[in-house]
Protein backbone atom coordinates (compact mmCIF):
# COMPACT_ATOMS: atom_id res chain seq x y z
CA UNK A 1 0.00 0.00 0.00
CA UNK A 2 1.19 3.04 -1.55
CA UNK A 3 2.41 5.66 2.01
CA UNK A 4 -0.32 8.47 0.79
CA UNK A 5 -2.83 5.64 1.50
CA UNK A 6 -1.66 5.01 4.84
CA UNK A 7 -1.88 8.83 5.74
CA UNK A 8 -5.53 8.87 4.52
CA UNK A 9 -6.46 5.82 6.35
CA UNK A 10 -5.41 6.96 9.57
CA UNK A 11 -6.83 10.07 9.22
CA UNK A 12 -10.32 9.33 8.21
CA UNK A 13 -10.02 6.79 11.48
CA UNK A 14 -9.02 9.57 13.67
CA UNK A 15 -11.94 11.25 12.45
CA UNK A 16 -14.57 9.09 13.18
CA UNK A 17 -12.83 8.42 16.69
CA UNK A 18 -12.75 11.92 16.98
CA UNK A 19 -16.37 12.33 16.40
CA UNK A 20 -17.72 8.70 18.46
CA UNK A 21 -15.28 10.25 21.47
CA UNK A 22 -17.34 13.88 21.63
CA UNK A 23 -20.42 11.78 21.46
CA UNK A 24 -19.77 9.44 24.46
CA UNK A 25 -18.02 12.52 26.68
CA UNK A 26 -20.41 15.17 25.22
CA UNK A 27 -23.83 13.78 27.11
CA UNK A 28 -24.36 13.24 29.59
CA UNK A 29 -25.27 9.48 29.37
CA UNK A 30 -24.87 8.19 33.14
CA UNK A 31 -26.20 9.39 36.38
CA UNK A 32 -24.27 10.97 39.24
CA UNK A 33 -22.16 7.88 40.56
CA UNK A 34 -23.07 7.97 43.98
CA UNK A 35 -21.67 4.46 45.20
CA UNK A 36 -18.30 2.75 45.01
CA UNK A 37 -20.24 0.02 43.25
CA UNK A 38 -21.71 2.78 40.73
CA UNK A 39 -18.05 3.86 40.53
CA UNK A 40 -17.00 0.84 39.33
CA UNK A 41 -19.69 -0.02 36.95
CA UNK A 42 -19.35 3.24 35.24
CA UNK A 43 -15.78 2.15 34.81
CA UNK A 44 -16.89 -0.85 33.16
CA UNK A 45 -18.66 1.10 30.81
CA UNK A 46 -16.01 3.25 29.66
CA UNK A 47 -13.61 0.50 29.56
CA UNK A 48 -16.09 -0.94 27.02
CA UNK A 49 -16.66 2.19 25.45
CA UNK A 50 -13.51 2.62 24.95
CA UNK A 51 -12.37 -0.41 23.41
CA UNK A 52 -15.80 0.35 20.64
CA UNK A 53 -14.57 3.48 19.93
CA UNK A 54 -11.06 2.08 18.88
CA UNK A 55 -13.29 -0.76 16.92
CA UNK A 56 -15.19 1.50 15.27
CA UNK A 57 -12.94 3.92 13.99
CA UNK A 58 -10.95 1.22 12.53
CA UNK A 59 -13.84 -0.22 10.76
CA UNK A 60 -15.32 2.94 9.87
CA UNK A 61 -11.48 4.10 8.13
CA UNK A 62 -11.23 1.35 5.62
CA UNK A 63 -14.92 1.11 4.94
CA UNK A 64 -15.21 4.65 3.52
CA UNK A 65 -11.49 4.21 2.24
CA UNK A 66 -12.71 0.98 0.16
CA UNK A 67 -15.86 2.41 -1.18
CA UNK A 68 -13.95 5.93 -2.27
CA UNK A 69 -11.02 4.10 -4.09
CA UNK A 70 -12.36 1.04 -5.25
CA UNK A 71 -15.83 2.53 -6.26
CA UNK A 72 -16.76 1.31 -10.19
CA UNK A 73 -16.06 4.18 -12.30
CA UNK A 74 -19.01 4.78 -14.46
CA UNK A 75 -18.80 2.63 -18.00
CA UNK A 76 -16.66 0.01 -16.13
CA UNK A 77 -18.64 -2.94 -16.24
CA UNK A 78 -15.51 -5.65 -15.70
CA UNK A 79 -15.25 -8.16 -12.80
CA UNK A 80 -12.90 -7.37 -9.91
CA UNK A 81 -9.81 -8.80 -10.06
CA UNK A 82 -9.98 -12.14 -8.10
CA UNK A 83 -8.71 -12.11 -4.40
CA UNK A 84 -7.74 -14.99 -1.97
CA UNK A 85 -7.84 -14.57 1.84
CA UNK A 86 -4.82 -12.83 3.82
CA UNK A 87 -3.69 -14.84 6.40
CA UNK A 88 -2.17 -12.03 8.33
CA UNK A 89 -5.52 -10.08 8.41
CA UNK A 90 -7.46 -13.30 9.38
CA UNK A 91 -5.00 -14.01 12.37
CA UNK A 92 -5.64 -10.29 13.31
CA UNK A 93 -8.86 -9.90 13.10
CA UNK A 94 -9.81 -13.17 15.20
CA UNK A 95 -7.08 -12.65 17.61
CA UNK A 96 -7.46 -8.93 18.56
CA UNK A 97 -11.47 -8.99 19.30
CA UNK A 98 -10.75 -12.44 21.61
CA UNK A 99 -8.24 -10.28 23.46
CA UNK A 100 -10.44 -6.94 23.78
CA UNK A 101 -13.49 -9.28 25.00
CA UNK A 102 -11.70 -11.68 27.04
CA UNK A 103 -10.08 -7.92 28.66
CA UNK A 104 -13.89 -6.64 28.98
CA UNK A 105 -14.78 -10.34 30.82
CA UNK A 106 -11.74 -10.03 33.31
CA UNK A 107 -12.39 -6.28 34.15
CA UNK A 108 -16.31 -7.56 34.69
CA UNK A 109 -15.67 -10.37 36.87
CA UNK A 110 -13.52 -8.55 38.94
CA UNK A 111 -15.53 -5.71 39.59
CA UNK A 112 -18.46 -7.64 40.02
CA UNK A 113 -16.86 -9.79 42.97
CA UNK A 114 -15.31 -6.45 44.49
CA UNK A 115 -18.80 -5.05 44.26
CA UNK A 116 -20.54 -8.25 46.34
CA UNK A 117 -17.97 -6.96 49.40
CA UNK A 118 -19.01 -5.06 52.20
CA UNK A 119 -16.97 -2.72 54.34
CA UNK A 120 -16.23 -3.61 57.13
CA UNK A 121 -19.53 -3.12 60.01
CA UNK A 122 -21.83 -3.02 57.60
CA UNK A 123 -25.21 -1.84 58.06
CA UNK A 124 -28.58 -3.92 57.42
CA UNK A 125 -31.91 -3.00 56.07
CA UNK A 126 -34.39 -5.39 55.03
CA UNK A 127 -36.42 -5.17 51.92
CA UNK A 128 -39.59 -6.10 50.94
CA UNK A 129 -41.48 -5.00 47.87
CA UNK A 130 -45.31 -5.40 48.09
CA UNK A 131 -47.48 -4.28 44.98
CA UNK A 132 -47.14 -1.27 44.91
CA UNK A 133 -44.96 -0.25 47.67
CA UNK A 134 -41.33 -0.90 48.84
CA UNK A 135 -41.32 -1.29 53.21
CA UNK A 136 -37.52 -0.92 54.57
CA UNK A 137 -37.13 -2.47 58.37
CA UNK A 138 -33.95 -1.49 59.79
CA UNK A 139 -31.55 -3.16 62.79
CA UNK A 140 -34.24 -2.07 65.49
CA UNK A 141 -37.34 -3.00 64.13
CA UNK A 142 -38.62 0.16 62.82
CA UNK A 143 -40.42 0.06 59.34
CA UNK A 144 -40.44 2.99 56.67
CA UNK A 145 -41.35 3.78 53.74
CA UNK A 146 -38.48 5.47 52.27
CA UNK A 147 -34.61 3.83 52.50
CA UNK A 148 -32.33 5.65 55.00
CA UNK A 149 -28.71 5.07 54.80
CA UNK A 150 -25.14 6.56 55.98
CA UNK A 151 -22.45 7.70 53.79
CA UNK A 152 -18.88 6.21 54.03
CA UNK A 153 -20.21 2.92 54.88
CA UNK A 154 -21.66 -0.22 53.10
CA UNK A 155 -25.61 -0.85 53.69
CA UNK A 156 -26.30 -4.69 52.77
CA UNK A 157 -29.97 -4.79 51.85
CA UNK A 158 -31.80 -8.01 52.19
CA UNK A 159 -34.38 -7.85 49.37
CA UNK A 160 -37.45 -10.25 49.08
CA UNK A 161 -41.57 -9.85 47.82
CA UNK A 162 -44.88 -10.54 49.22
CA UNK A 163 -46.43 -11.44 46.54
CA UNK A 164 -44.65 -10.82 42.63
CA UNK A 165 -41.05 -10.04 41.35
CA UNK A 166 -40.31 -6.47 41.69
CA UNK A 167 -36.91 -5.34 41.36
CA UNK A 168 -34.82 -2.40 43.45
CA UNK A 169 -33.00 -0.13 41.61
CA UNK A 170 -31.79 2.94 42.22
CA UNK A 171 -30.39 4.75 39.23
CA UNK A 172 -27.13 6.80 40.71
CA UNK A 173 -26.26 3.61 43.01
CA UNK A 174 -26.33 1.65 39.73
CA UNK A 175 -26.92 -1.83 40.57
CA UNK A 176 -30.47 -3.57 40.14
CA UNK A 177 -31.45 -6.68 42.30
CA UNK A 178 -34.99 -8.79 41.95
CA UNK A 179 -37.06 -8.79 44.76
CA UNK A 180 -38.76 -12.30 44.21
CA UNK A 181 -41.19 -14.12 46.61
CA UNK A 182 -40.14 -16.83 49.30
CA UNK A 183 -36.46 -15.46 48.23
CA UNK A 184 -33.61 -13.10 50.04
CA UNK A 185 -31.51 -11.62 47.77
CA UNK A 186 -28.20 -9.58 48.44
CA UNK A 187 -27.36 -6.48 47.28
CA UNK A 188 -24.56 -4.05 48.75
CA UNK A 189 -24.30 -0.47 48.55
CA UNK A 190 -21.42 1.88 49.91
CA UNK A 191 -22.40 5.57 49.06
CA UNK A 192 -20.01 8.24 48.55
CA UNK A 193 -22.34 11.05 47.99
CA UNK A 194 -25.00 12.53 50.66
CA UNK A 195 -28.33 13.26 48.68
CA UNK A 196 -31.51 12.09 48.01
CA UNK A 197 -32.41 9.43 45.00
CA UNK A 198 -35.31 7.87 43.64
CA UNK A 199 -36.04 4.38 45.05
CA UNK A 200 -37.87 2.86 41.48
CA UNK A 201 -39.50 -0.89 41.01
CA UNK A 202 -37.98 -2.34 37.59
CA UNK A 203 -40.12 -5.10 36.90
CA UNK A 204 -43.27 -5.16 35.49
CA UNK A 205 -45.31 -6.59 38.25
CA UNK A 206 -48.94 -4.98 37.98
CA UNK A 207 -51.05 -2.12 37.23
CA UNK A 208 -49.16 0.45 39.77
CA UNK A 209 -45.45 -0.76 38.57
CA UNK A 210 -44.95 2.73 36.95
CA UNK A 211 -45.88 4.27 40.26
CA UNK A 212 -44.07 1.89 42.84
CA UNK A 213 -41.55 4.79 43.82
CA UNK A 214 -39.76 5.68 46.55
CA UNK A 215 -36.91 7.77 47.48
CA UNK A 216 -33.58 6.47 49.52
CA UNK A 217 -31.52 9.47 52.12
CA UNK A 218 -28.09 9.08 52.38
CA UNK A 219 -26.99 11.07 55.15
CA UNK A 220 -23.52 12.21 56.28
CA UNK A 221 -22.24 10.15 59.38
CA UNK A 222 -23.11 12.82 62.16
CA UNK A 223 -26.49 13.29 60.22
CA UNK A 224 -26.97 9.09 60.59
CA UNK A 225 -25.80 9.01 63.92
CA UNK A 226 -28.78 11.70 64.53
CA UNK A 227 -31.26 9.86 62.87
CA UNK A 228 -30.18 6.44 64.34
CA UNK A 229 -30.52 7.82 67.94
CA UNK A 230 -34.09 9.11 67.57
CA UNK A 231 -35.08 5.28 66.60
CA UNK A 232 -34.92 5.46 62.72
CA UNK A 233 -38.03 7.93 62.70
CA UNK A 234 -38.54 10.69 60.29
CA UNK A 235 -41.51 12.32 61.88
CA UNK A 236 -42.77 12.19 65.33
CA UNK A 237 -46.67 12.22 64.20
CA UNK A 238 -47.16 8.49 65.07
CA UNK A 239 -50.14 7.65 62.49
CA UNK A 240 -48.34 9.52 59.79
CA UNK A 241 -45.17 6.75 60.91
CA UNK A 242 -47.46 4.16 60.69
CA UNK A 243 -48.51 5.52 57.16
CA UNK A 244 -45.19 5.63 56.03
CA UNK A 245 -43.85 2.54 57.38
CA UNK A 246 -46.42 0.59 55.96
CA UNK A 247 -46.09 2.41 52.58
CA UNK A 248 -49.67 3.91 51.76
CA UNK A 249 -48.09 6.69 49.84
CA UNK A 250 -46.76 4.41 47.26
CA UNK A 251 -50.52 4.41 46.20
CA UNK A 252 -52.06 7.13 47.77
CA UNK A 253 -52.17 10.68 47.45
CA UNK A 254 -52.88 12.77 51.14
CA UNK A 255 -51.19 16.08 51.00
CA UNK A 256 -50.13 16.15 54.46
CA UNK A 257 -48.02 13.33 53.91
CA UNK A 258 -46.14 14.34 50.96
CA UNK A 259 -47.62 11.44 49.19
CA UNK A 260 -48.63 11.70 45.30
CA UNK A 261 -49.82 7.89 44.52
CA UNK A 262 -51.88 7.52 41.81
CA UNK A 263 -53.21 4.13 42.55
CA UNK A 264 -55.68 4.17 44.89
CA UNK A 265 -58.65 7.10 45.79
CA UNK A 266 -57.11 10.56 46.75
CA UNK A 267 -57.34 10.29 50.65
CA UNK A 268 -57.53 14.22 50.83
CA UNK A 269 -60.80 13.24 49.33
CA UNK A 270 -61.86 10.85 51.89
CA UNK A 271 -64.83 13.16 53.35
CA UNK A 272 -66.51 13.10 50.01
CA UNK A 273 -65.59 9.45 49.30
CA UNK A 274 -67.24 8.49 52.75
CA UNK A 275 -70.63 10.35 51.68
CA UNK A 276 -70.83 8.53 48.43
CA UNK A 277 -70.46 5.37 50.03
CA UNK A 278 -72.86 5.96 53.15
CA UNK A 279 -71.55 3.42 55.29
CA UNK A 280 -71.41 5.21 58.37
CA UNK A 281 -69.39 7.46 60.29
CA UNK A 282 -65.77 9.09 58.68
CA UNK A 283 -63.56 7.08 60.85
CA UNK A 284 -65.38 3.43 60.88
CA UNK A 285 -65.18 4.06 57.07
CA UNK A 286 -61.74 4.43 57.06
CA UNK A 287 -61.02 1.26 59.26
CA UNK A 288 -63.32 -0.96 57.25
CA UNK A 289 -61.70 0.26 54.28
CA UNK A 290 -58.13 -0.64 55.21
CA UNK A 291 -59.04 -3.60 57.08
CA UNK A 292 -61.40 -5.10 54.35
CA UNK A 293 -60.45 -3.05 51.24
CA UNK A 294 -63.07 -4.34 49.44
CA UNK A 295 -66.20 -3.94 51.49
CA UNK A 296 -66.80 -0.52 49.45
CA UNK A 297 -64.88 0.39 46.42
CA UNK A 298 -64.41 3.48 45.01
CA UNK A 299 -65.80 4.19 41.50
CA UNK A 300 -63.17 3.70 38.84
CA UNK A 301 -60.82 1.42 41.39
CA UNK A 302 -60.94 -1.96 41.07
CA UNK A 303 -60.02 -4.44 44.03
CA UNK A 304 -55.98 -4.18 44.20
CA UNK A 305 -55.27 -3.49 47.44
CA UNK A 306 -53.97 -5.86 49.28
CA UNK A 307 -56.06 -7.34 52.32
CA UNK A 308 -53.34 -7.84 54.92
CA UNK A 309 -53.26 -4.90 56.11
CA UNK A 310 -55.73 -5.61 59.59
CA UNK A 311 -53.31 -8.41 60.47
CA UNK A 312 -50.04 -6.69 59.69
CA UNK A 313 -50.60 -3.33 61.43
CA UNK A 314 -51.09 -4.01 65.53
CA UNK A 315 -54.36 -2.55 66.83
CA UNK A 316 -52.94 0.66 68.36
CA UNK A 317 -51.36 1.71 65.47
CA UNK A 318 -54.43 1.45 63.23
CA UNK A 319 -56.21 3.46 65.53
CA UNK A 320 -53.68 5.90 65.03
CA UNK A 321 -53.55 5.55 60.86
CA UNK A 322 -57.23 5.94 61.22
CA UNK A 323 -57.62 9.39 63.24
CA UNK A 324 -54.65 10.50 61.08
CA UNK A 325 -56.25 10.09 57.90
CA UNK A 326 -59.51 11.51 59.36
CA UNK A 327 -57.65 14.55 60.92
CA UNK A 328 -56.18 15.10 57.04
CA UNK A 329 -59.37 14.53 55.35
CA UNK A 330 -60.41 17.72 53.44
CU1 LIG B 1 -43.04 -3.50 41.70
CU2 LIG B 1 -42.83 -2.99 39.39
Amino acid sequence: MRRGSVIQLVLLGLVAAAITTAVALLIPWLPVAAGKEAQRIDFVFWFTTAIAIGVFAVVAAVLTFEVWKFRARPGDDSDGPPTHGHTGLEIAWTTVPAVLVTAISIVSAVILSQNGHATANPFHVEVIGQQFAWTFTYPNGTSSGSLTIPEGRSTILDITSKDVIHSFWVPQLAQKQDAVPGQHNRLVITPVETGTFPVICTELCGLGHALMRSHVDILSPADFAKWEANGGKTTTDPGLAVFQQNGCGGCHTLQAAGANGKVGPDLDNLKQEATKANRGPLAAFVKESIVNPAAYLEPGYTDQMPHTFGQQIPAASLDQLVQYLVANAK
